[in-house]
């Protein structure tokens, strides 16, 4: 069974209590909350503050993708919002195995993405400490993008170096009803969509499509 993570990148902030419970009611399986800080990326979104005000409103797990230039000063923060899992970008953590104990010990799922250019192989060594992989479909930063097809030989990799272990892949960029089929049949789990999920309105049908 695949996951639909509805990114709330693309809701309406001035209600987003009401979005909240909107994507939850249109049976969205998690929600997925893109933090990014102005310098890893070339946007600026929000912080725990937001975080803890969609916990809330929703009893979903919340999926907190960092797209920050130093997660690990920032962990603590997440948590005590109400995060349930932690991703965090293996290009931002000089010490991504640390960073990983260090999530656990917090006692939340932790997740590692990676960009597009960036190759499974760095997961190699710590494959036994993750849940979640989450594979960028598009460059981090914005939604709205093109997905980038070649993602699709990444995500069939990490598959195979799965092998019995039990995390998650997770796809985030470009996912629509097209693309994210096509992630499934490469061995995605969850799909994250922004676009795909608010576009027209109708989050339930949307939500549908994609699954
Ligand atoms: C991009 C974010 C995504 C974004 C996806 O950096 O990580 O989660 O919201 O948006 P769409 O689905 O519109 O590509
Ligand atoms: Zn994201």
């Amino acid at each position: 069974m695949v996951c639909i993570a509805p990114s709330i990148l693309s809701a309406d902030f001035s209600k987003l209590r009401e979005e909240v419970i909107a994507l939850e009611q249109a049976g969205a399986d998690m929600l997925h909350l893109d933090v990014m800080d102005g310098h890893y990326v070339p946007n600026l979104t929000f912080g725990p503050q937001i975080i803890k005000a969609v916990r809330e409103c929703t009893r979903l797990p919340l999926d907190v993708h960092l797209m920050v230039t130093s997660p690990d000063e920032m962990l603590e923060w997440f948590v005590a919002a109400g995060a349930d899992n932690i991703t965090v970008h293996a290009e931002t953590c000089p010490h991504l195995d640390k960073t990983l104990q260090t999530i656990h010990s917090l006692g939340v799922k932790a997740g590692v993405s990676l960009n597009p250019e960036t190759s499974e192989k760095v997961l190699e060594y710590v494959l036994d400490k993750i849940d979640l992989v989450l594979v960028m479909t598009v460059n981090p930063g914005f939604g709205g993008q093109t997905f980038i097809k070649e993602q699709l030989q990444k995500i069939n990799r990490i598959c195979e170096m799965r092998q019995d272990r039990h995390f998650k892949i997770e796809v985030d960029g470009g996912i629509n009803a097209q693309t994210g089929a096509e992630c499934v049949a490469a061995g995605a789990d969850i799909l994250v969509a922004g676009t795909a999920v608010f576009a027209g309105g109708n989050y339930k049908d949307n939500i549908k499509a994609l699954r």
